[in-house]
């Protein structure tokens, strides 16, 4: 049951009634207020006041007499507006039923049918180290994917290799001087960074080391044997990396076509630009000019002939949305890049693509340490992996004090110390800067990750203690304001992941989990689930069922797991 809608026609009724009038768009005005003293439902009359010619609670005094129906407790003028109370055994009664009808389903929708959404997130660069700051573009890539899934859309995730550009010469180089296959197979990632950042500092004393460097690149560029060999293998090394912590999270790709692909199709978006009139050359280099819209000219060739990132996006795009007729095309990437995506979006656009609306960037902000930014020039970096399993190892630390003889220990153990790192990754907007200190993601108390699984499980052993063969519900028992609080939530989560997907912010998600959890509980502390009287317990059992399914899908959103036990 939509209580909006029932509400809307309430009101449409007396406006009739009263003023023989139609006014439209009431729906969308109807607001749930944040404080239960004002009711469940709020109309704001101001919305009235110059149709009708009145003052606001002029209009909602008069509105409010007489109004009546079987799911309304009563309807209350306060100040310009009108709020509506739904009885509460009745508001018990009608969600639960239908969130325990949805099972982990609930939430969910169909309105995804039929459109395709692609999302570029993750995007690794090879031969470089797969660090912090990319576990935002990682973790908000996976849940836009997953929310978009259950919002019925087909998804498609991509990881737009960053395996393209002017440091794999550098990086071969290096290798041939100072380095062997030998020393890579010992410590891969952390072998190529030290050669990067070697390469960098001697080529300061000696120039020639970049003239060396750029005969690589060419080489690269023309496919050859050996230069092909080496840079497949950094290649190789890079990606066996990143799939051991994608592994971990259980996140897929279903491409990773990346730079050095869609480099060869940029002759293709020259080629159109030039034919639509777009592109010219200035001082050798052929730019888009986007003086008009307020932004520096997208550059698509440098004077040299070379391609540039734009260039390559653009060739991506046209590629995707040939291959998967996309309806969206979300970007997820630092808002370093805003300026670069807002350029060559606006280029797609120039081009006369409708398509070009569909295109979204996602920005996040940045990540840094506590003691000053990461580096990878200077070889400061903290390795993703090694977050990850600082956090499994003080998980199990943890179980290993207060409940030793759980049994499945480890893999329980990786999944709350992965998805403690998770969870505080999609707790604030993601455009907030954050600085990472280890002391934070690593807290296993307040409002994390922990706490909500914690919470999960909690629900699931007093499920399984209480539940069994029930008479039905009596929903009037979760008239108290703790299991009301909780039904409210519940009431809203199917809004909040409608949200969290129009705005592209999983955190939406992430803190409506958590507030789930606490008011569960409250309600926990505040009622005996093991009532003597067993329609009552069969009402708090239901209840409970509600929010371990919330708390389940709202993970699940997040991609983090939701463990029975703990
Ligand atoms: N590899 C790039 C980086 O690390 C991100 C790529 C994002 N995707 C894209 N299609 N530009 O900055």
């Amino acid at each position: 049951m939509d209580f909006k809608q029932e509400i809307t026609a309430l009101i449409e009724k007396k406006l009739d009634e009263k003023y023989g009038k139609k006014i439209e768009g009431i729906y969308s005005f109807i607001e749930q207020p944040p404080n239960p003293e004002m009711g469940d439902y709020a109309f704001p009359c101001f919305r009235l006041a110059k149709e009708l010619r009145m003052g606001p609670p002029m209009i909602a005094k008069a509105l409010s007499e007489g109004m009546e129906a079987g799911f309304l407790d009563r309807a209350e003028q306060n100040g310009g507006y009108l709020n509506f109370f739904i009885k509460k055994e009745y508001y018990a009664k009608t969600v639960i039923e239908s969130a325990l009808d949805a099972g982990m389903k609930y939430g969910s929708s169909v309105e995804g049918e039929g459109k395709t959404i692609c999302l570029d997130y993750s995007s690794v660069n090879i031969a470089k180290p797969f660090h912090l700051g990319h576990l935002y573009t990682t973790v908000i890539g996976n849940s836009l994917k997953r929310i978009f899934d259950f919002l019925g859309y087909k998804t498609v995730s991509i990881n737009h290799l960053g395996d393209w550009g002017t440091q794999f010469g550098k990086l071969i180089c290096a290798f041939k001087k100072w380095s062997s296959e030998e020393k890579l197979s010992e410590n891969p990632m952390q072998e190529l960074v030290a050669i990067y950042v070697r390469f960098h500092d001697e080529a300061e004393k000696d120039p020639a080391l970049e003239d060396e460097a750029r005969v690589w690149n060419k080489r690269i560029e023309d496919g050859d044997e050996e230069a092909m060999s080496i840079y497949n293998m950094f290649k190789e090394i890079t990606l066996k990396e990143v799939k051991r912590i994608y592994d971990m999270l259980g996140i897929t790709f279903d491409s990773y076509l990346g730079e050095a692909f869609f480099f060869k199709q940029t002759g293709r978006v020259v080629e159109e630009l030039k034919e639509k009139g777009i592109m010219k050359v200035d001082d050798g280099a052929s730019i888009v000019d986007l003086e008009e819209y307020g932004m520096p000219p997208c550059l698509i060739l440098r004077s040299d002939g070379a391609t540039l990132y734009a260039t390559r996006d653009l060739a991506a795009a046209l590629y995707r949305k040939d291959t998967y007729d996309f309806y969206k095309c979300i970007y997820v990437t630092a808002y370093q890049q805003n300026l670069h995506f807002k350029q060559w979006f606006k280029v797609i656009e120039l081009m006369g693509y409708e398509w070009a609306e569909g295109l979204v960037h996602t920005p996040y902000g940045m990540v840094s340490m506590e003691d000053g930014a990461m580096s990878t020039r200077k070889g400061h970096v903290i390795y993703l992996e090694d977050v990850f399993k600082a956090s499994v190892a003080k998980a199990k630390q943890i179980m290993e004090e207060k409940s030793p003889d759980l049994a499945d220990m480890d893999k329980i153990a990786q999944d709350v110390g992965l998805g403690a790192v998770v969870f505080s990754a999609l707790s604030n907007n993601r455009i907030k800067d954050m600085v990472f200190s280890w002391d934070r993601a690593l807290n296993f108390d307040g409002e994390t990750g922990p706490y909500v699984q914690y919470t999960h499980a909690r629900c699931c052993s007093a499920i399984s203690k209480a539940d069994g063969d029930l008479p039905q519900p009596d929903y009037a028992v979760l008239s108290d304001p703790a299991s009301q609080a909780l039904i409210s939530l519940l009431e809203k989560l199917p809004a909040v992941i409608a949200e969290a997907a129009n705005k592209y912010e999983p955190s939406m998600i992430t803190r409506h989990t958590v507030d789930i959890a606490k008011a569960f509980n409250k309600f926990y502390f505040d009622n005996r689930i093991m009532d003597d009287d067993l329609s009552v317990r069969a009402a708090r059992v239901a209840l409970t069922k509600c929010a371990r399914n919330a708390i389940a899908i709202g993970l699940d959103l997040i991609g983090v797991k939701a463990p029975e036990k703990m």
